[in-house]
């Protein structure tokens, strides 16, 4: 059963392969109408269940997308109207759904959820995002990278701001593809421990420098996020707006950096909060095309789940 539940948990080769994929994939796509199905139709009567239990734009429409344009077709549920919502465990949701659907890919709050749901599905399970990862942005990160920078291995990626599950995945990333990278935010906003001795384990050199200005020296990129995740209180986000505010990634920021240096950001973003608009829309900025190559990386993940 090939899971992909996280960048770590994954054969560098494999994620290798599937980031080569995802390009000559695209490529084989450019000259086609948006929406018509591609060439080859590796997921053709295969049904796919998507799953969410947080809101998501990016997500749910590159993976809907992406199956159709392979020949495969989708459903998507909520949380809250599936009996998983209402006391079902997710042992018995998954073993209910393995018998429908060809692979799940979900999107929930704890980590512990998505770990239930891929030990008890028959099917593979791709992790669509969680509190504490998100591998499949970071797929479609390292694509759009070495889309117009060239290979990653050995360069420098700075993480401004909250150390949170993009952050995560970001790191998990630095072990797996050979690339170094900086994280500068407040301490209270650090990335747990356990992702960064996982990348320094595997060579990575992950550096925790709090002076936004030092740590982006020579950054061949700077990656930022929402100052205030979809999992974290509204209460809070006053207090995170005050800390974070010093790493706000604006045009000074990015002057300190190598003169190429890309911006880098997920999205959804909130505009002159952890990125000015002239960052944002400016010569370096590749944040369209990061949510274009979800489409492309998660077909590549798709397929390598399924084996087709
Ligand atoms: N970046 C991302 O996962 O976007 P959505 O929340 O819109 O899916």
């Amino acid at each position: 059963m090939k899971h992909f539940l996280d960048i770590h948990k994954t054969d560098p080769a494999d994620l290798r392969a599937m980031i080569d994929s995802a390009r000559a994939m695209k490529t084989a796509r450019n000259d086609r109408p948006k929406g018509e199905a591609d060439d080859e139709q590796p997921l053709a009567g295969r049904m796919v269940a998507l799953i969410f239990e947080k809101p998501s734009t990016r997500t749910r429409v590159s993976f809907d997308v992406g199956v159709r344009q392979m020949g495969g077709q989708t459903m998507v549920l909520s949380g809250s109207e599936m009996q998983l919502g209402h006391g079902e465990t997710i042992a018995d949701t998954a073993r209910v759904l393995s018998r429908y659907v060809d692979l799940i890919m979900i999107r929930t709050f704890e980590e512990a959820t998505l770990l239930e749901m891929a030990e008890y599905a028959d099917v593979p399970v791709i992790n669509g995002l969680t509190n504490r990862t998100h591998p499949c942005q970071i797929m479609a990160d390292v694509m759009t990278y070495e889309e117009h920078r060239g290979p990653i291995g050995g360069k420098k990626i700075v993480w401004s701001g909250d150390g949170n599950n993009v952050c995560a995945s970001w790191i998990h990333a630095a072990g797996q593809f050979g690339f170094d990278l900086t994280f500068t935010g407040p301490e209270t906003l650090d990335p747990e421990p356990v992702f960064v001795d996982f990348a320094r384990k595997k060579g990575a050199n992950i550096v925790i420098e709090r002076d936004p200005a030092k740590a982006v020296q020579g950054a061949d990129a700077i990656v930022t996020d929402t100052w205030v995740s979809m999992h974290d209180p509204q209460s809070a986000r006053e207090r995170r707006h005050n800390q974070l505010r010093p790493y706000q990634v604006n045009e000074q920021l990015m002057s300190l950096a190598r003169p190429d240096a890309l911006f880098m950001h997920c999205l959804p973003a909130h505009r002159d909060d952890e990125a000015t608009s002239a960052v944002m829309d400016g010569p370096n900025s590749v944040i369209f095309d990061e949510a274009e190559n979800r489409l492309h990386a998660q077909k590549a993940v798709l397929r390598w789940c399924l084996g087709v």
